[in-house]
């Protein structure tokens, strides 16, 4: 999958996963976002990278902040952008993906950004389109590129660096998408430590995540961490869950500001969102002033105006 997201020229064709993708990839999206937000925040016009371009939101699970954040990013930088009405589309008539993505591309998309619950559906539409990039905004338990680009970027605002960190990923860390593109992209970047946590039953294998600390013991993930990543608890993934209790979820996996503090004193708590207070962390940590939970927000649309460019400039 990471082969065809490359061209032969070795640059970006499409963005499917942080899996293989390489320091100087990832390095050069952080960068470009940097320097697109530095733009921003100076007061000045951003360029109008994507004139002309035509980006399509193909959104086939709900979405808040991914959407909306690829149609700002899309937008500032000078696309038409169009939000593909799956509801009433032929889509549901039976047409294929496939057929879809070519009638949209005979109407000049040069983008298409996709969710859905399927692993490797992105992947699947980047080996038919014929000249558009897909980016990948989720797909099942798979990968969520974007997010691992605005997580990383986040940790490096605060840290200043990756390499070196221990970072401690915690919660329903076995279906989530998040959880793999973040340890692809800290593994890529020399993170020192990644520490997986959460109950056996949420837990990937450790053939699935080589070189991942993996632990049920909250406390000794947490233990000097300079990163603490929490996790949404996926209701609609884990209704085979047997017992599952919010409560006593809480009570062992919950990010209160008691078990905070068996964190480093200048560590970081992030939250890929959406959150569920009171199940996987305490509101006032949400709130709290080592939450960069908006500012992972706020990253999100400089990536995806970076990871945009770098696909669709001519
Ligand atoms: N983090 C994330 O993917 O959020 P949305 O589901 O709101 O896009």
């Amino acid at each position: 999958m990471s082969a065809i997201q490359i061209d032969e020229h070795g640059r970006l064709r499409h963005l499917l996963t942080l899996e293989n993708l390489g320091r100087a990839h990832i390095d050069a999206l952080l960068d470009r976002a940097a320097a697109l937000r530095a733009t921003v925040r100076a007061g000045s016009a951003l360029p109008p990278l994507l004139a002309g371009r035509t980006v399509v939101n193909l959104f086939f699970e709900p979405s808040t902040r991914t959407r909306t954040s690829f149609e700002l990013a899309a937008r500032r930088l000078g696309a038409l952008v169009v939000n593909f009405d799956i509801g009433s589309s032929s889509t549901s008539k039976g047409e294929s993906l496939e057929d879809t993505l070519a009638t949209l591309e005979a109407m000049d998309s040069d983008a298409f950004v996709v969710r859905h619950k399927e692993n490797g559906t992105p992947a699947r539409l980047a080996a038919h389109a014929r000249r558009a990039a897909i980016l990948n905004a989720g797909d099942g338990n798979h990968a969520h590129p974007t997010q691992g680009l605005l997580d990383l970027l986040t940790i490096r605002d605060r840290k200043g660096r990756i390499d070196g960190l221990k970072v401690a990923i915690c919660g329903d860390v076995k279906h989530s998408r998040v959880a793999r593109s973040d340890i692809h992209g800290l593994a890529a970047l020399d993170a020192a430590e990644i520490r997986l946590c959460g109950p056996a039953a949420l837990l990937p294998a450790q053939e699935d995540v080589p070189g991942c600390r993996i632990t049920s013991d909250f406390d000794a993930a947490l233990d000097a961490a300079d990163v603490v990543i929490m996790l949404r608890i996926q209701k609609e993934r884990i209704e085979h869950l047997p017992g599952f209790d919010e409560a006593e979820y809480f009570a062992r996996y919950g990010l209160t500001r008691a078990r905070l503090a068996r964190a480093r004193p200048d560590a970081v708590v992030m939250h890929p969102g959406p959150i569920n207070r009171g199940i996987e962390i305490a509101p006032d940590v949400a709130d709290g002033t080592q939450s960069v939970i908006l500012d992972q927000v706020a990253n999100g649309i400089f990536v995806r105006m970076a990871v945009l460019a770098e696909l669709l400039q001519r």
